[in-house]
């Protein structure tokens, strides 16, 4: 076990925070990214002194020049990860470390300034110690964390920003995981692409999100919940969701996914869950996958069974996948023995109810 370093931010306590009551009241089922704690955390970067202003302050609007880059050019790069009570009380994260990395990697790819892993362990510790009471308890429920970096000069000339913010919120979220046996229909779009080669895939960054919206439309009206992306040089190879990972289980028990391409967002679900996969003695396999294999696969039967990983869902088993032409379901449609076994097996570790072997987890509180 080691423990995140000790909040450097400023506190500055919000003087009006929200009584136990309407807290209570917010907190009893939250919808998810609609409910904010009282504070966030905040510093702010110029070219040439670097970040300052380090502080976690009363949660309340941003104020901004309408000029400011990230609302003209999305210069922009986002984080999401979870704090975990356990049921001694304490409060964990879960490998931060991967979450500062992706954002920094983001950052680069975005001409933002990095944020140091130091910041960012500080500020995200320091939100949770100042919104303690925020931290639901229960299995399932957490404090969604979300760090994000924009371009906040004012100019509208296309280049990096000289000005940049970096703040974190945070948000209650409810029990999300998909009911147990529970698969959802997954449309493959054709006609839409969510990275290219050299793009920014790998990043976490609005603009990917905002390509997505429209295929996601297109999906809801073919009466699926999300997207599955194909590799938008020749729409052969599956890549992933909207917002999640996908794994492929054969029925011999070995276990597929698209390897991390520089178009694929490099999940730590996935990474977290390919582990378990590899202790358990499965052969896992990272590499190009064609949408034909899969196709053929789930109808031949050697494909078993297909889930979907982040953080915000942990495991959504897949049932169906469907395009204009093709329509299929995944064995008998229901959860398959790996998604319904590894999932909890992850959450079992973050709620502190498992032993964590490898040593993922970062005491808070
Ligand atoms: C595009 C995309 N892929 C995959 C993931 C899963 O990543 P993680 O497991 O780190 O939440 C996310 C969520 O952050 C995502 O937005």
């Amino acid at each position: 076990m080691e423990t995140v370093a000790p909040a450097q931010f400023i506190h500055v306590a919000n003087r009006h925070p929200l009584s136990d009551e309407e807290r209570g009241r917010l907190m009893e089922a939250p919808v998810f990214g609609k409910v904010f704690t009282d504070h966030m955390a905040r510093m702010t970067w110029r070219e040439g002194e670097g970040w300052r202003e380090r502080r976690i302050s009363a949660f309340g609007p941003l104020p901004m020049h309408p000029g400011a880059a990230v609302l003209h050019y999305a210069q922009q790069v986002f984080e999401g990860l979870k704090a975990y009570r356990h049921e001694d009380g304490s409060v964990w994260l879960f490998r931060p470390e991967m979450n500062a990395a992706r954002l920094a990697a983001s950052a680069r790819r975005l001409a933002l300034p990095e944020v140091s892993e130091e910041d960012f362990l500080a500020a995200v510790s320091g939100l949770i110690e100042a919104d303690a009471a925020w931290v639901p308890s229960g299995y399932g429920s957490s404090l969604y964390l979300r760090p994000f970096l924009m371009a906040t000069e004012p100019s509208l000339l296309v280049q990096p920003a000289d000005t940049v913010d970096f703040v974190v919120t945070a948000s209650p979220v409810g029990a999300y995981m998909a009911a147990a046996g529970e698969g959802v229909s997954i449309w493959v779009s054709r006609d839409f692409h969510r990275a290219t080669i050299g793009g920014t895939g790998e990043a976490k960054t609005a603009g990917n999100y905002a390509a997505s919206m429209l295929p996601q439309g297109e999906a809801a009206e073919h009466g699926c919940k999300q997207v599955l992306f194909l590799d938008a040089k020749e729409s052969r190879y599956i890549e992933e969701l909207g917002g999640m990972n996908v794994v492929i289980v054969r029925s011999d028990g070995s276990v597929l996914t698209p390897r991390l391409s520089g178009t694929i967002l490099p999940g730590v679900t996935r990474d977290s869950i390919l582990t378990l996969l590899r202790d358990e003695g499965r052969s896992v396999e990272e590499r190009d996958i064609e949408l034909s294999e899969v196709i053929e696969g789930i109808e031949s039967g050697e494909i078993g069974e297909i889930f979907a990983c982040g953080t915000a869902a942990v495991v959504t088993p897949i049932a169906r996948l469907v395009s204009d032409d093709f329509d299929v379901t995944v064995a008998d449609g229901s959860a398959g023995f790996v998604a319904s076994t590894v999932g909890p097996r992850l959450t079992d570790i973050q709620y502190g109810r498992a032993e964590d072997p490898h040593g993922w987890m970062r005491r808070v509180l």
